[in-house]
């Protein structure tokens, strides 16, 4: 989703909003510097894995329900997407008490970050800003992004639309305010193919 080059893996990264992904597992792995923060981290490994089981039979309801807002390709059926995601998540169990304690999960919360002026070569935001476009105010989404440009050399955010598969009407907004705070914003194809109309990354420098 990020177009992310070998290079790009070699940088002090931020992923905001991830979640129980497995990003952070890979990269450290791979020798990569990553810290990822989301409110969920407040919790447990046994609370998350215990949400993550209570939720699940919702979203596969959820999915199920409109089949056609999704491109069955590389993930080929509901099954296989179940798979996929929790195949994720056990990496990110394994690897969650080990990066807590190195400070690689922190608990934290857009729009106030507690890092330092550009602490990341770059920030990455997946399935969080925008997406939520109904949950979250316009002002919300303008300091949310001007907080990620504030600990970050560049952002990236993915996806640019809505649950409803729609373009987000804030995207205007938050790039006019982006581009009168002196950052450089512009729109790429993403490579990733999942949910119908998500073709588009944002990228502010
Ligand atoms: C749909 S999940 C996306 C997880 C992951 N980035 C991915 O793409 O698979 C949205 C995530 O945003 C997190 N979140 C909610 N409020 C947040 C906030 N104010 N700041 C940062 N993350 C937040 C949630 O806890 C959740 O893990």
């Amino acid at each position: 989703m990020f177009l992310l080059t070998d290079d790009d893996l070699g940088k002090s990264i931020l992923g905001c909003g991830d979640g129980p992904a497995s990003f952070n597992a890979g990269l450290t792995k791979a020798g990569g510097s990553v810290i990822s923060v989301d409110p969920i981290y407040r919790f447990s490994v046994d609370e998350i894995r215990s949400r993550v089981k209570d939720v699940c039979s919702d979203i596969v309801s959820e999915v199920s329900k409109t089949p056609d807002d999704f491109i069955w390709e590389s993930i080929r059926d509901i099954d296989h997407l179940v798979q996929v995601r929790m195949d994720a998540m056990a990496l990110f169990f394994a690897d969650y008490e080990q990066g807590k304690m190195e400070g690689r999960y922190i608990d934290a919360s857009l729009p106030e970050l507690p890092f330092k002026d550009k602490a990341f070569d770059l920030a990455l935001c997946s399935h969080y800003l925008f997406l939520y476009s109904s949950h979250l105010s316009l002002e919300q989404h303008i300091r949310s992004m001007n907080e990620l440009c504030r600990v970050a050399d560049e952002v990236r955010v993915y996806p640019l639309v809505t649950l409803e598969s729609k373009r987000s009407e804030f995207i205007g907004p938050v790039v006019s305010e982006l581009t009168d705070n002196g950052q450089d914003v512009s729109f790429h194809k993403a490579k990733y193919r999942f949910q119908k109309g998500a073709e588009e990354m944002l990228i502010a420098k």
